[in-house]
């Protein structure tokens, strides 16, 4: 028995003694239980060593301090999730993403615009980095050179707690990015390194010549092959190759030494007990590296995040963990956890492949590919959930695999291409306004830049049926992620159609890279005219508003409930069945600018017979005409339940 023993017994002497006895067994119970879990990756990742139960008790006494200092407030909200284990799998979830600065100017402003997020619906804020960052160009924030402190411009730690209490009181979980692959060249580990201290260079993954750096290049990708070539940066002031997977200042953690994963266990429940609900574990699939391999995706990736959930939940179960790893679909459902250790692995992950076909579906007008890929995926452990999102502040990366393209009839190499220059604005007739993200000349991929209203034809719409196809677009993407299943995320500026910002190319530090161009400021005075209904940016908010209220009322749409892509027997037209106890949700959407039907028949064999209503408008249809959808509307229906008696 843990409790009794001597670990137990030395915590309770040491960093648990001032807490009152409930809270001692509470802790004691909690280790008792999660043991194994901890021990099973963590002996996979150190087992090895001769000090590995020194290191694994030193984790231990991590969590037991951050337990101990965790605040009242916050055991109760651990409490309250152990309770409602399927929080954030409820309907009534939906997310925002968002600059802080560039959304409210700093933590204070945007606790002064809770109001606008609420009207909206959200209850799940994800405010993009916000660590302190080296100076200069940092990667929007992803390179942190303090993961204790706050970027200055934005305000404090204090703020930042203070900010997560206001929207816990709100209904809405706070989310930020925790950068764990790598840090900026300026953190103190990185300047000690730097400074000669061989324990901090065993932080980084440093090398005294070209050979391994060479032989590693030969299978690993190239991330920003426009910033810079290859995987390493040498610096001479240590004559040294460091491994820079991103940027050349963004250096990559050696997580094969203890010191650093316990230095990070650390900084994660730090973070949690500022109030942190969420965090982002950005670039996961980068975490470990192994020769002879692309050094993604390996299974020590996994036990790390493994460890890191079994000692988290050890001090604050209430805390969720979010995978982002934009890799293809079987390297990317592990990391919700499997096998051994399914629903113990990170909770949620974005959803990149639905990403990638609703915009592959709208250049095509056609649904054959989402549907077969959707097909594909493997399925995900009950307590776990998908991000779905239509944009985020990354590029778009084609992720259509040859295998998926080739099995409905298109050649995957060409269907790439074609995506590429049609939301770049190359193709001829595209709607699209994008641009074409880190071309690598050595494979031709071209990811792509642009706001969802740019890339969904706003920006190029010169009249009013334009306008309105535009906006048909926006809202059918939305209404995917909204009915799919996991917590749907706006990104900022989409609920109003902000188009492309090209302002990023007067700053010398963001000039470089496109992607600032979907990354705008806020637009406040749009966001005055969103109960406008006559004007664009408040046709899109209130379409997107009613949306989510439609979704949050639709039990039935609870990221338990399964999700099969199902064909429609019209090939515009996608169809999406949504099963559960709680009833059953046939999403349809039609993916062109020609008005679609569905016949009865179809509908028939998926197993709706009788009459039926759309919950988008709230409209009756009876049980025998076929289905007709307007250009790029979207349904969701389910049985008319008042004919049930
Ligand atoms: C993630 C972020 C991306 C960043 C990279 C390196 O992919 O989403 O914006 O450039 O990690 O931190």
């Amino acid at each position: 028995m843990v409790e009794n023993g001597p670990l137990f017994e030395s915590l309770l002497q040491g960093p648990l003694r001032m807490l009152e006895s409930l809270e001692q067994e509470i802790f004691g119970s909690r280790l008792e239980l999660t043991l194994a879990d901890v021990e099973r990756p963590l002996r996979k990742l150190y087992g090895d060593r001769g000090d590995y139960k020194t290191w694994r008790n030193h984790l231990i006494r991590i969590v037991a301090r951050r337990y101990a200092s965790r605040s009242h407030d916050l055991r109760r909200l651990d409490l309250q999730r152990l309770e409602e284990v399927d929080w954030f799998q409820q309907s009534h979830m939906v997310g925002y993403v968002c600059y802080a600065d560039r959304f409210a100017g700093t933590l204070g402003g945007v606790g002064e615009k809770i109001d606008y997020l609420k009207e909206l619906g959200v209850t799940y804020l994800h405010l993009m980095p916000l660590l302190k960052p080296r100076p200069g160009a940092n990667d929007g924030g992803y390179a942190v050179m303090d993961y204790r402190q706050v970027m200055e411009s934005l305000g404090t730690m204090d703020d930042l707690a203070q900010l997560a209490t206001k929207l816990r009181d709100q209904g809405i979980s706070l989310c930020i990015d925790l950068v764990c692959n790598h840090t900026a060249k300026e953190h103190e580990w990185a300047q000690k390194a730097v400074r000669g201290d061989l324990d901090y260079q065993n932080y980084y993954l440093m090398f005294p010549d070209r050979e391994l750096p060479d032989q590693y290049e030969q299978t690993v990708r190239e991330i920003f092959p426009e910033f810079k070539s290859g995987s390493f940066t040498y610096y001479p002031e240590i004559e040294r190759w460091v491994w820079t997977t991103f940027n050349e200042f963004q250096w990559d953690l050696n997580y094969a030494n203890p010191a650093v994963f316990a230095e990070m266990l650390d900084v994660m429940l730090y973070l949690a007990n500022q109030g942190i609900e969420i965090l982002r574990l950005d670039a996961v699939a980068f975490m470990w590296k192994r020769l002879g391999t692309d050094c993604e995706n390996q299974p020590e990736a996994h036990y790390i995040l493994q460890a890191l959930r079994a000692l988290s939940r050890i001090a604050a179960p209430g805390l969720l963990l979010k995978a982002e790893a934009i890799v293809p679909p079987p390297q990317l459902v592990p990391y919700l956890g499997r096998g051994e250790a399914t629903n113990k692995e990170c909770e949620v992950a974005y959803h990149n492949v639905l990403m990638v076909m609703l915009w592959s579906s709208l250049a095509e007008r056609k649904v054959a590919l989402m549907t077969h890929a959707l097909q594909q995926m493997p399925p995900i452990p009950s307590r776990s959930s998908w991000l779905t999102y239509v944009r985020c502040h990354d590029d778009i990366g084609w992720a259509v695999t040859e295998e998926d393209a080739a099995a409905v009839g298109l050649n995957g190499f060409l269907h790439r291409f074609f995506l590429s220059d049609f939301y770049s604005g190359r193709f001829p007739g595209t709607f699209a306004r994008g641009a074409t993200f880190q071309f690598n000349p050595k494979n031709n991929d071209r990811r792509i830049s642009g706001s969802c209203a740019s890339l969904a034809g706003l920006e190029a719409a010169d009249d009013a049926e334009e306008v309105n196809r535009a906006i048909g677009r926006i809202l059918l993407l939305h209404s995917m992620i909204l009915a799919f299943g996991g917590i749907p995320l706006i990104y900022m500026g989409d609920e109003i159609g902000l188009l492309n910002d090209h302002s990023y190319e007067d700053n010398r530090d963001l000039a470089r890279d496109n992607r600032w161009m979907h990354r705008p400021f806020m637009d406040w005075e749009k966001v005055a005219d969103r109960h406008d209904w006559t004007s664009v940016n408040g046709r899109i908010f209130q379409g997107m508003r009613r949306l989510i209220q439609v979704r949050k009322k639709t039990t039935a749409l609870h990221a338990e409930a399964a999700a099969y892509a199902v064909w429609t027997h019209n090939e515009h037209v996608f169809g999406l069945l949504r099963e559960s106890p709680r009833g059953r949700v046939l999403v349809l959407g039609n993916f062109s600018e020609w008005g679609q039907a569905v016949s009865r028949g179809r509908l028939k064999e998926l197993g709706f017979d009788g009459p039926l209503v759309e919950l988008i408008i709230d409209q009756n249809l009876d049980a025998w005409s076929d289905i007709y959808l307007e250009p790029y509307q979207a349904m969701w229906l389910t049985e008319d339940e008042r004919d049930a008696d």
